[in-house]
């Protein structure tokens, strides 16, 4: 990257900003929306270029340097020589995008040309999509055959390939044969259009509903949305989103005259799919399906978005149909109204907790406690306060209650939050840490030093002490060892530890060493039992146990004296 930097620097010196900007502005003039926007036309300083550019065309920082280099005749330096693996993987997703590109034709030829594509297209119909929508969208048709597309595909693409791109799967035998058949197929294209999976939609009762491509090397579910591509423009437009669950419903959406609508393609908003809308804009209208699930999901993407600064509002449609059916059923306009009058998701989740039973006390808490941690993400403090007034009035709660108890929710966070920095820090002493390392990964002796500690509870009372156990555990158990197995059961920070142990670059461990740290433990034990019985003696030093408690402590004081040096 630091190639990056010192070229956007020479851009940047170089560049006519003016010139560039100007370019832009030149071209949008047309479009209303770019229309004295540009923050740079009058005086041409005042900004960064690249920052302009990345604004105007959507894209990444480098992407941007390249531009402004091309448009003022600045030689781009030729990419970084890549490896011959890189080289081989660029040239994999190449071939499967191709391939994909291939397979999305064969498809759209099966549709309108076959006997079961015939089949297929009254279905199709019988959903409202015409001719022209097909088109439009590219949907297609999987044949039942099974291995048609494979036939289609072979003479072209080497075996591997093929199963990579997760188009065709392979049986018990190993044989490969297609893994959509009879099914609507649309096309799921990545942000820049290129077509990387398919979801087939199943004619009849077939489960699943929809299939979908598995993640491959050009596709990985959470980093795609259906119809961004096509989007785009509008969400440049617009400037904001309107986010649906399905592939049907973003078509309807689209047809609609939304065309700045995104799809999820199943429930759950992924956190790579919010940054990557985040690109285009940080509006959005949340449209999921009126059932539960829909419920779930817009409340899980609702806190996602938030934290990302997006402005949220949430289309919730009226009955039960989904935005699909909604626009069949009432029409383009009706849904357009309902979407330009949705509320911002403060309203909508106040709705939601008014359906709660608000008649005790105790439900009331129940209501606002579901509300907080969204009132909490606000951002803006006076917003936040608007929006306390706004709920204690609507679920009649005596406002400084209310207040409190966002306040105590904000302080328990900011404890949380500052509780981190320990996480993060080296907790573990070093004995600790290594004897951890061995009972991992000394073949010779690990479970006899598991066994050790076992008969000694040397571990018991240390930060460390879950791991231990789990990998004393493990030891003992006579299974092989299994150290990710083990790291499952763990909580997310112990489990972080135990990975940053064994990530340490450590000397081959020892059965002596493992005696010293074992005596390191062994003395901590006897400082902190020494440091308990001073606590003793100085709370009540005229107590009838007195004698018993000094001789002990001369013991341990001994004992200390004996292992000094470990
Ligand atoms: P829905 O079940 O709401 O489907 O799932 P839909 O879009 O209304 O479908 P139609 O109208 O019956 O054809 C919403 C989205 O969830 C994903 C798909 O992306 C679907 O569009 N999904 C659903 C799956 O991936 N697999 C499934 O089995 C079901
Ligand atoms: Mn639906």
């Amino acid at each position: 990257m630091a190639e990056v930097g010192s070229f956007a620097d020479k851009v940047k010196q170089q560049a006519d900003i003016v010139r560039v900007v100007g370019e832009y502005v030149q071209l949008k003039k047309g479009g209303q929306n770019f229309r004295g926007l540009c923050p740079f036309h009058s005086d041409g300083k005042g900004g960064d270029v690249f920052n302009f550019v990345m604004e105007m065309e959507r894209c990444e920082f480098p992407e941007a340097v390249r531009i402004v280099a091309e448009k003022c005749g600045i030689p781009v330096p030729s990419k970084r020589e890549r490896t011959p693996e890189e080289k081989r993987e660029s040239q994999q997703r190449s071939l499967l995008v191709e391939m994909h590109r291939e397979t999305q034709a064969f498809f759209v030829k099966q549709l309108e040309g076959t006997l079961e594509g015939k089949a297929a297209r009254a279905y199709l119909e019988d959903r409202g999509l015409d001719k022209e929508v097909l088109v439009r969208f590219g949907i297609g048709y999987a044949p039942s055959g099974g291995d048609l597309l494979l036939r289609h595909l072979k003479p072209r693409y080497p075996e591997p390939l093929l199963a990579a791109s997760g188009l065709v799967s392979r049986d018990a035998g190993g044989r490969l044969f297609d893994r959509f058949r009879r099914r609507i197929m649309f096309p799921i294209a990545n942000e820049s259009g290129k077509i990387v999976a398919f979801g087939g939609r199943a004619l009849g009762d077939e489960q699943p509903k929809y299939l979908n491509s598995p993640e491959s090397p050009i596709y990985s579910k959470s980093n795609v949305l259906y119809h961004l591509d096509r989007a785009r423009e509008a969400l440049r437009q617009q400037d904001f989103a309107v986010l649906v669950e399905g592939y049907m419903d973003a078509i309807a959406a689209a047809r609609a005259g939304a065309g700045n609508v995104v799809a999820s393609c199943g429930t759950s908003l992924a956190e790579p799919q919010v940054k990557l809308l985040s690109r285009f804009t940080r509006r959005i209208v949340v449209n999921y399906d009126p059932d539960t699930a829909g419920q779930a999901a817009t409340e899980r993407s609702l806190a996602i978005l938030l934290e990302h600064g997006f402005e949220v509002r949430v289309l919730a449609l009226p009955g039960k149909a989904d935005p699909d059916k909604f626009i069949r059923e009432q029409g383009a306009e009706a849904y357009l109204k309902l979407l330009k009058e949705s509320p911002a998701y403060v309203d909508y989740l106040v709705g939601r907790a008014r359906q709660m039973d608000l008649s005790t006390g105790e439900g009331k808490l129940r209501a606002v406690n579901y509300l907080l941690p969204y009132v909490q993400k606000i951002p803006n403090r006076l917003l936040r306060s608007e929006w306390a007034t706004r709920i204690s009035q609507q679920l009649r709660v005596e406002e400084p209650v209310l207040r409190e108890a966002l306040r105590k929710a904000a302080s328990e966070r900011r404890s949380e939050v500052q509780t981190r920095p320990e996480l993060v820090g080296r907790p573990g002493r070093p004995a600790e840490r290594r004897l951890i390392r061995m009972l991992a990964e000394a073949e010779g002796f690990r479970v006899q030093l598991a066994q050790r500690l076992q008969e000694t509870s040397l571990y018991h009372g240390l930060e460390t002490e879950r791991i231990f156990a789990a990998l004393i555990v493990a030891n003992l158990s006579g299974d092989p060892l299994d150290v990710n197995a083990l790291a499952a059961l763990l909580e997310e920070r112990e489990r972080r530890l135990l990975f940053e142990i064994l990530f340490e670059t450590q000397a081959e461990p020892s059965w002596d060493e493992a005696e010293s740290c074992l005596e390191a433990l062994d003395r901590r034990r006897v400082e902190r039992e020494l440091a308990e019985l001073q606590r003793q003696i100085e709370a009540n030093p005229a107590g009838p146990e007195m004698r018993g408690l000094l001789e002990r402590k001369q013991a341990l004081l001994r004992k200390l004296v004996a292992t000094a040096g470990c």
